[in-house]
């Protein structure tokens, strides 16, 4: 028997696949956590990406983007962070190199004062090299990250076009919520 390397073009191809098969975003969460755990076991899967440009290796890049999913290739710096955002959708972290620390939120106000948001925190998930997680649908799609060791380095799935939503940020101090639109880390 012959084995082959699970390239990340057959990755994404995979996971488009499982996206248009699937029937609740459950389900497909579930799909995908194999495929996205065998890529992320390639240390050096990131080096597969053949796009236009050449990517930095010290920024993230996009890997795949349609309506229906976003595929990001995410470099953290040692300490850093992502304030408390929503995703409009489910998403699935695979960590390649290094640790990220998700602190989950429930929304618990009635949604009627606009602009105001009261959060309670959930249980966090710790996500290592070679492990996966994801964040479920809205309202359950609240969280912050944190990288609490050195530069690291994961592959994020989305199921929207992340890049073309318009999202919230949570102040969990003010309740402040306020409008933005993705950038390529989050
Ligand atoms: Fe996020």
């Amino acid at each position: 028997m012959t084995t082959s390397t699970y390239t990340l073009e057959a990755f994404v191809q995979e996971a488009r696949t499982l996206v248009a098969a699937g029937t609740n975003s459950d389900a497909t969460v579930s799909a995908l956590a194999d495929p996205l755990e065998r890529i992320i076991a390639r240390p050096d899967c990131l080096t597969d990406f053949e796009g236009v440009d050449t990517p930095s290796p010290d920024k993230g890049f996009v890997i795949h983007r349609s309506q229906e999913l976003t595929v990001l290739a995410v470099v953290w710096p040692a300490g850093g962070s992502a304030p408390i955002h929503n995703h409009n959708g489910w998403a699935m972290e695979g960590v390649i190199a290094g640790e990220e620390l998700n602190h989950n939120y429930a929304r618990v106000d009635d949604g009627r004062t606009p602009w105001q948001a009261t959060l309670e925190a959930i249980d966090p998930s710790r996500v290592r090299a070679g492990e996966t997680t994801f964040l479920p649908d809205p309202p359950a799609d609240i969280h912050s990250v944190e990288i609490p060791s050195g530069k690291t380095v994961a592959i994020h799935l989305y199921g929207l076009d992340l890049l073309k939503q318009w999202r919230y940020r949570f102040d969990l101090e003010t309740g402040a919520v306020t409008p933005f639109r993705a950038r390529i880390r989050d």
